[in-house]
């Protein structure tokens, strides 16, 4: 059984989750509106893989006899001056989630709630995939800087860059 803490605490997270699907939501519109198709698909993608993300955490809360909470997300930033804010947006968004990711793993030790922890860390793993991601590709796009040619090779690439395996 879910103690009064951690069920607020994996309600905050499931908040968190659900604020990175719209906000990659938002992010993937705007890339569809302006071009960028291949960066578009991603970010789609992305945004699917956070909506996945949040239900994991939605299920185990209720399984463990909790009760997870639908959020409600306003204020998502829809209008973006270029790609490379695009991804540095997404790269802080990422790091926020890992601080709040390891916060709540502290805190499941605190509480000896070693269920919650153990089951935190696949969410731990993927946060250091992700963030690896994020940084590769800013990186990629610090290269490229003004040039056209480059951009357009990034938007064809990104298709291939996965955000997690399988999961
Ligand atoms: Fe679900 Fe990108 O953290």
């Amino acid at each position: 059984m879910l103690s009064k803490k951690i069920n607020e605490l994996l309600n905050r997270q499931i908040e968190l989750e659900g604020t990175s699907s719209n906000v990659y939501l938002a992010m993937a519109s705007w890339a569809e509106l302006n071009g960028y198709e291949g960066c578009s698909a991603f970010l789609y993608k992305h945004s699917d893989e956070e909506r996945m993300h949040m239900l994991k955490l939605f299920k185990f809360v209720n399984e463990r006899g909790g009760k997870a909470v639908v959020p409600v997300i306003k204020n998502v930033k829809h209008d973006y001056k270029d790609i490379p804010e695009i991804f540095e947006h997404l790269l802080k968004h990422e790091l926020k989630v890992k601080e709040e990711i390891n916060s709540l793993v502290d805190t499941t030790l605190k509480e000896k709630d070693y269920t919650t922890h153990n089951f935190l860390q696949w969410y731990v793993s993927e946060q250091i995939e992700e963030e690896r991601l994020a940084r590769t590709l800013l990186d990629k796009l610090k290269l490229i800087g003004n040039d056209k040619g480059g951009l357009y090779l990034f938007d064809r690439d990104i298709i291939n860059a996965g955000v997690e395996k399988g999961k």
